[in-house]
């Protein structure tokens, strides 16, 4: 379990966050909802430790990680601009992290993975001939070869579109549930957030505002 206990941010004087709270049960898939610039990317880069808490814990199964280095969690992200590296082609991308762990996937799940992200006839390309799609889904392949304990995706379907995305989003559930990755999602879309996930948290005014099942939400918003 993954637990926030009054958790504070500030950028200098400016406070993102005040006092939050949370829990999210292992497995569990949570939607994070809020306007631009509610601070939706940084409790991702807070819970990844990319990003310093000013006040408050983070805990993972009862451990504080607090102080943990980013390194040492065994979480992982997608970020937002996909970070994908400009000097290797899709498939190096994609199998990156393996050469440190390659024990992590087996070269049938990586396989497994490029095809149904459906990336098979761009992986000996660089990443400047891909169209923001195509990044989003290698960025998200290579993050996922990796079966991180906590998976944290910045808006991971907002450039996919029709089937790709129907696609992709059932891979992310399917995924998610089989290896019981606790997966954090940051979503603009509310339709995204009802189907995709079991918990959805709504962040407003450094605080939150709903944290609750759909059908919850859609009863009592
Ligand atoms: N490194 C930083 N230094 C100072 N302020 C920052 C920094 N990163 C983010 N902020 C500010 O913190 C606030 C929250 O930013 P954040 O990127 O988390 O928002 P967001 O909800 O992800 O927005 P969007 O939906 O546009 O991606 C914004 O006001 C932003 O300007
Ligand atoms: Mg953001």
């Amino acid at each position: 379990m993954l637990e926030l206990r009054q958790v504070t941010k500030k950028y200098d004087d400016k406070v993102i966050f005040e006092d939050i709270s949370l829990k999210i049960n292992r497995g569990e898939i949570v939607s994070i909802l809020g306007p631009s610039g509610c601070g939706k990317t940084t409790l991702l880069h807070m819970i990844l430790g990319l990003t310093n808490i000013s006040g408050g814990r983070i805990a993972y199964n009862g451990e504080d990680i607090t102080r943990v280095p980013m390194q040492e969690r065994g979480f992982n992200i997608v970020f937002q601009d996909y970070a994908l590296f400009p000097n290797l082609n899709v498939k190096q991308n994609i199998e990156y992290g393996l050469r440190n762990n390659p024990s992590v996937s087996t070269q049938q799940e990586v396989d497994e993975l490029i095809d149904l992200l459906d990336i098979k006839a761009h992986l000996s390309k660089r990443v400047h001939q891909l169209s923001g799609g195509q990044k989003q889904r290698v960025a998200l392949a290579r993050t996922l070869v990796m079966k991180p304990k906590i998976l944290l995706l910045d808006e991971p379907l907002s450039a996919l579109d029709g089937v790709i995305k129907e696609t992709v989003k059932a891979r992310i559930r399917e995924i998610a549930k089989r290896y019981q990755l606790t997966t954090l999602i940051v979503t603009h879309d509310p339709e995204e957030a009802m189907t995709l996930s079991d918990r959805i948290l709504l962040l407003s005014d450094g605080k939150v505002a709903q944290f609750a099942q759909p059908a919850e939400i859609i009863h009592n918003p």
